[in-house]
């Protein structure tokens, strides 16, 4: 097999990239470098700087590469931006995504597999969210990724592909510190950004329904993340996966903010008390995986904890933005 990795020179891609290298996949990545780094990808591994939006030069690597399965991460990401620019999110993430399905079935590949994400459930009332759990995304961007999981599955249907779609869970960590997110969209690196300021670190509501009032979330240490991806390459590639398969990657735990920032507190050595401000608007109180579908269908599951993911990704914040 060659995999083409779209995206592979951002924050998870290049996990992916370097965990199916090292597991001795064939692989290759596309990336337009607007978010991604060429530095944080293996040696051996050949990058084309372009656009999931470029049908021909896509049709063009798929054939000079003779790629067999695509693992297709390339979008934008940030939810407040999806919020103020709506066209532009569905235009790249789902106009990317369109004309990727349309250059992998011309070419023939037969493997599939789209980055979704949580974000794709909204906000719904449960303790733990199934695969079945109903989907009703609460902003564009997990719109995108909720359309974007249909026209997968009807392109697979139409063009006899087979497709894995993984919703993450709020992935964080790093394998390597030279790997880590280098934005600041996520909880733990904004609270790092916070003590980097010199500044307490917020929370947003401690009156939710919750042992400690503040919300819950499912952690997924971001090398689990890249070994799930290569758990479902396997998969495809033995070929015998009927249809599609649509996966929650989360660790099935819950760990609340003020959890979060204590263990943030004993790994950075700065325990100061966190702010507590009014809650945002569209936080759920509580946001946890089943995990028992990927355990079943891909046989993995997150061997890494809280403190490992906080841990890895505070070396990578020091080496990024100092302190
Ligand atoms: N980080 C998270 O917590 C999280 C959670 C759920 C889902 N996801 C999804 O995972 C995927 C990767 O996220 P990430 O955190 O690594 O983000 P990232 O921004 O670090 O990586 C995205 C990569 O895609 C590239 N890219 C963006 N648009 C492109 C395009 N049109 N053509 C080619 N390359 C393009 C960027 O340059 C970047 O390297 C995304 O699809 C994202 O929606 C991320």
């Amino acid at each position: 097999m060659t995999w083409l990795i779209t995206g592979g020179a951002g924050y998870i891609g290049a996990h992916v990239a370097r965990a199916m290298t090292d597991a001795g996949e064939r692989v290759l990545v596309l990336d337009d470098l607007s978010a991604g780094f060429p530095a944080r990808l293996p040696a051996e591994v050949p990058l084309v700087q372009g656009s999931s939006l470029d049908g021909d030069l896509l049709k063009r690597v798929l054939a000079e590469h003779a790629v067999t399965g695509v693992v297709h991460l390339a979008a934008r990401k940030q939810v407040a931006e999806s919020v103020a620019q709506p066209t532009r999110y569905y235009q790249e993430n789902l106009g990317g995504l369109g004309t990727l399905l349309e250059a992998v079935a011309e070419a023939g590949v037969k493997r599939f597999l789209f980055s979704s994400s949580a974000a794709v459930y909204g906000n719904p009332d449960v303790a733990l969210i199934t695969e079945d759990t109903p989907c009703a995304p609460v902003n564009p961007y997990g719109e995108t990724k909720l359309a974007g999981e249909w026209l997968v599955r009807a392109a697979g249907r139409a063009h006899g592909i087979s497709t894995v779609c993984l919703r993450y869970f709020n992935v964080a960590g790093a394998a390597a510190p030279e790997l880590a997110d280098t934005g600041v969209f996520n909880i733990v690196p904004m609270v790092f950004d916070r003590l980097t300021r010199d500044e307490a670190p917020r929370i947003f509501g401690d009156d939710y329904p919750t042992p400690d009032g503040t919300c819950i979330r499912d952690y997924i240490h971001v090398a689990d993340l890249a070994e799930a991806h290569l758990a479902a390459a396997r998969r495809l590639a033995e070929g015998d996966l009927q249809g599609d398969l649509t996966v929650n990657i989360g660790r099935g735990e819950g760990v609340s903010v003020r959890e979060l920032i204590t263990v943030i507190g004993e790994v950075s050595g700065d325990r100061r008390p966190p702010l507590v401000e009014a809650r945002r608007p569209g936080d759920a109180p509580v946001s946890v995986a089943s995990a028992v579908r990927a355990a079943e269908t891909l046989g993995w599951s997150a061997r890494r904890g809280v403190r490992e993911m906080v841990e890895s990704a505070w070396r990578g914040w020091l080496l990024h933005h100092g302190k």
